[in-house]
């Protein structure tokens, strides 16, 4: 019988992540579920089951990154799924609200990519979420679309100098996929039914829909595929992005 694979995925206590993290496990990897929320972790893997396990982890702090690698050892899988956005006008955002999604979106995918890079190995695979917005732009979400564009452009670097170690690198940008994060969006009403109006395939995601991909970028079917963003949406890169912070003044109006 063939060693298990070992995949640690960061933000794998919900939404997109945890999909993720189930997704491995049942394709056969050893899963490291790793987040802020360390609690979340732990419960998570404890579903999971053995021999899976839990570690907290923060993106924006290096010496907890360098920790989650030095303790796992060596990784066939990575996939980066921290991150958050806020929302407000470029004119009226304090510079820390920027920064804070910059550092958690870009800098902490840049902290992980690093520690990735040194711990994959050969044959390994690192796969972070990027995002719709890394290419359409919405109002009210500067620093969200300024990360993920980052982060798009950051995979296509880290698969350039990876590539010789034998270790692929992509991302896949989803669309609108119902998880906590797109909770209170998913509320405001007009948000969902625009982006599924934008869609070619008529429906928001699943974060299934994200983690039946992850499974096939970290598999050997993948082997020939780097430095690719992967539009997941139903189609929604083809027209455009709700007007989000246009549906949540007109429920502000209202009330
Ligand atoms: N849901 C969507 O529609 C959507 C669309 C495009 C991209 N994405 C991206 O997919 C990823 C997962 O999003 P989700 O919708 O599953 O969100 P989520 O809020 O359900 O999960 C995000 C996880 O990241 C963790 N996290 C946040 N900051 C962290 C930090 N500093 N260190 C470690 N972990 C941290 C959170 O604790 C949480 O468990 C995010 O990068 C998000 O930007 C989501």
């Amino acid at each position: 019988m063939s060693t298990p694979r070992t995949a640690i995925v960061v933000g794998g206590a919900s939404g997109i992540g945890w999909a993720s993290a189930k997704a491995l496990a049942a394709d056969g990897c050893r899963v490291v579920v790793a987040d802020l929320n360390g609690d979340g972790a732990k419960a998570r893997a404890a579903e999971l089951g053995d021999p899976h396990t839990a570690a907290q982890v923060d993106v924006t702090d290096e010496a907890s990154v360098q920790r989650l690698f030095d303790e796992t050892g060596d990784v066939d899988v990575v996939v980066s799924c921290a991150g958050f956005s806020n929302v407000g006008l470029i004119v009226d955002m304090p510079v820390e609200d920027f920064r804070s999604v910059i550092d958690v979106c870009l800098t902490g995918a840049f902290i992980v990519a690093k520690h990735a890079g040194r711990h994959l190995r050969d044959g390994g695979v690192l796969v972070s979420m990027s995002s719709l917005n890394g290419r359409q732009p919405g109002a009210g979400m500067s620093a969200y679309c300024a990360a993920k564009a980052g982060l798009s452009m950051l995979t296509q670097v880290a698969a350039l100098e990876l590539g010789p170690k034998g270790i692929r690198v992509n991302a896949i940008a989803p669309g609108f996929v119902h998880t906590p994060l797109t909770e209170a969006a998913a509320m405001v009403p007009g948000v969902v039914e625009e982006y599924v109006e934008n869609t070619a395939i008529g429906r928001a995601g699943q974060p299934e829909d994200i983690a039946e991909a992850v499974v096939f970028l970290c598999s050997p079917k993948a082997s020939w595929l780097t430095g690719e963003v992967l539009d997941l949406n139903g189609g929604a890169h083809l027209k455009r992005y709700p007007d989000v912070m246009g549906h949540v003044m007109k429920l502000a109006e209202q009330s």
